[in-house]
């Protein structure tokens, strides 16, 4: 695992993007697996920044998200389908078709899962994942307690969660109480991890994932067993970290000829 401590928030997406950035030029037609949540909004903004100003080129990539509610149309504007379209997929050259989610209105969910599962397995895999964490320590919605080994399937979400997203809904009562996410095999098959987080609120819940016991009640755990995962912190986000002065340190001392990210 490697732990990079930014200075603060705005570095932190500026790192995130660019890591990003370096796998689309790697590898044109990646297929990146991407994240919501409020974390992300500014890694997408500096995407369509980079779009708009460097040339970014997105029109070769596809895209596979960590999840979304069971129950929201694409149109409902709280669903996943419409942040990612509002935050990044309608600014830049991405093709529409590329750009998968796993349906929340499907009729027959375990299949919805299996088919999610079989695209991302015949692409050859998800190139980079980028994921978020839940305050309660989910990736994706790998709630507490869900299996380490899980794959696409559905989820019953947790009071924390629900309370943690009531205000994007503007009331509790209004949060879906489930949702489709990959699971945690299904994240661990990636070829790389990049785990974003910022502010206080994250420090916890971060110390426990990067250096706790690896553990299905802190399921982002599982990424001290991933041999390519990066976790990107501000400051803020950093402060609980036994380890701070040693990730300071490797960032400082990194080879030459290893790549910045
Ligand atoms: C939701 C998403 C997660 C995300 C988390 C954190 O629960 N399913 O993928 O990491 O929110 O959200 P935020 O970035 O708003 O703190």
């Amino acid at each position: 695992m490697e732990v990079i401590i930014t200075k603060n928030k705005q570095e932190a997406e500026n790192v995130t993007a660019r890591i990003i950035e370096a796998q689309l030029l790697k590898k044109k037609d990646s297929l990146l697996g991407l994240a919501t949540g409020r974390t992300m909004e500014n890694v997408y903004r500096q995407l369509i920044q980079l779009h708009k100003e460097n040339n970014l080129d997105f029109s070769s990539s596809s895209t596979v998200n960590l999840d979304e509610y069971v129950g929201l149309s694409g149109e409902h504007c709280q669903s996943y389908r419409y942040y990612m379209n509002d935050k990044l997929f309608n600014h830049v050259n991405i093709k529409p078709e590329n750009t998968k989610l796993p349906d929340g209105m499907a009729a027959d969910i375990p299949l919805e899962c299996q088919k999610y599962e079989d695209f991302i397995k015949n692409y050859g895999g998800i190139d980079l994942q980028l994921l978020g964490i839940g305050t309660d320590g989910h990736i994706g919605f790998n709630e507490p307690g869900s299996s380490l080994a899980s794959r696409t399937r559905i989820k019953t979400l947790t009071r924390e969660t629900v309370e943690q997203n009531g205000p994007i809904f503007g009331d509790n009562d209004q949060v879906p109480r489930h949702a489709l996410t990959m699971g945690g095999g299904t994240i661990m098959d990636a070829h790389k991890v990049i785990l974003l987080a910022t502010g206080s609120s994250k420090a916890q819940i971060i110390a426990d994932a990067v250096e706790g016991p690896i553990t299905a009640w802190v399921t982002a755990s599982i990424l001290q067993m991933h041999p390519s995962a990066t976790i990107v912190v501000d400051e803020e986000a950093a402060t609980e970290l036994k380890n701070y002065d040693y990730y300071k340190w490797a960032y400082d001392n990194k080879p030459d000829w290893q790549q910045l990210y």
